[in-house]
């Protein structure tokens, strides 16, 4: 279900994820390795009000190997540790806990200098919807956490959930809003699946899609719906237009009197995206168009 964010409900999420910010020692920022800067909230930094953080690049699975390198290479190079995994298989999760520790080692150390036996690492799942957070926090659980729902009044004291010996989970993530106002971010996290069809027209999403894959990934676009002809200028929309009307062609999708039925296609072209389909594709690099925000 689409969550819909209104000023109010902003609010409440913001406190609800300061209040457990005084419960933890790290929060685990949780961004989609795809789309690294959409899927991240414009606002945590004031959010997470200087706590010590991990990013953690989600669905990389799914996301171009070169591009993760790169994202990493970038959140590194501003300060941060990260860490790039698949929380469906669990491929590299178990790194979390340690490098978690790595982040917290001066606050350890004082810990043990003080005589004291230093306790598990407490930390929290920052994130946008559909980003992956219960997903990881089942893959770090080794099992499957029942959802306790976030409705204040609801959850009575916190449950922690252990990760192996040195980590302990709050079981209820921090739900982030995406930033929806700035058109490009929104086509990018509706391309991911992250916002739903209801809030952006189907044909639009994936003619920004196609646009984006003749772009960057024309090989693979090519290759899945054995296109031939490349557009010669990717930014005019008849050649993508085009290029659609040959995806629905290839896959059957006519109207009466021979028409593509775009909507079917850009159905069956999205389906294809998210499941990784087109091979594995990143939609924003550190360093090109994307207007830039402070990390
Ligand atoms: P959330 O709590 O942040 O809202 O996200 P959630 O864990 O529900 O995950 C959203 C979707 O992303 C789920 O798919 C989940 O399986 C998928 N997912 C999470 N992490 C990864 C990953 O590292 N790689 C890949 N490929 N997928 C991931 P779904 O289609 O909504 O559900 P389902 O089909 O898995 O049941």
């Amino acid at each position: 279900m689409a969550i819909q964010w209104f000023p109010g409900h902003m609010t409440r999420a913001k406190r609800q994820i300061q209040d457990k910010l005084k419960l933890i020692d790290i929060a685990i920022e949780l961004l989609d390795a795809r789309v690294p800067l959409s899927s991240r909230n414009p606002m945590v930094d004031d959010i997470l009000q200087g706590k010590p953080r991990l990013i953690v690049l989600n669905k990389s699975d799914l996301a171009d190997p070169r591009a993760t390198e790169q994202w990493m290479n970038y959140f590194t190079h501003e300060g941060h540790t990260c860490v790039a995994v698949d929380s469906q298989t669990g491929t590299r999760v178990q790194e979390i806990p340690v490098k978690a520790k790595e982040i917290l080692h001066e606050k350890i150390a004082r810990q043990i200098q003080k005589g004291m036996n230093p306790r598990a690492v407490r930390g929290l799942i920052v994130g946008i919807p559909n980003v992956g957070k219960s997903t990881l926090i089942n893959r770090l659980a080794g099992r499957n956490i029942a959802a306790t729902g976030d409705k204040p009044g609801v959850t009575k004291g916190q449950q922690w959930i252990k990760v192996g010996t040195e980590m302990e989970l709050l079981d209820t993530p921090g739900i982030l809003w995406p930033k929806f106002e700035d058109q490009l971010v929104g086509y990018r996290l509706a391309m991911t699946g992250a916002i739903r069809e209801q809030i952006l027209n189907v044909d639009d999403i994936a003619f920004f899609a196609v646009r984006e894959l003749a772009t960057r990934y024309w090989p693979s676009l090519k290759e899945r719906y054995e296109l031939d002809k490349a557009p010669a200028d990717p930014e005019d929309s008849e050649e993508i237009v085009r290029i659609m009307e040959d995806i629905g062609r290839r896959r059957g999708c006519l109207m009466g009197g021979g028409r593509v039925d775009l909507e079917k296609a850009s159905g069956i072209i999205l389906r294809d995206l998210r499941a990784g389909k087109l091979g594995r594709i990143t939609l924003e690099a550190p360093y090109d168009d994307m207007p830039v925000r402070q990390v």
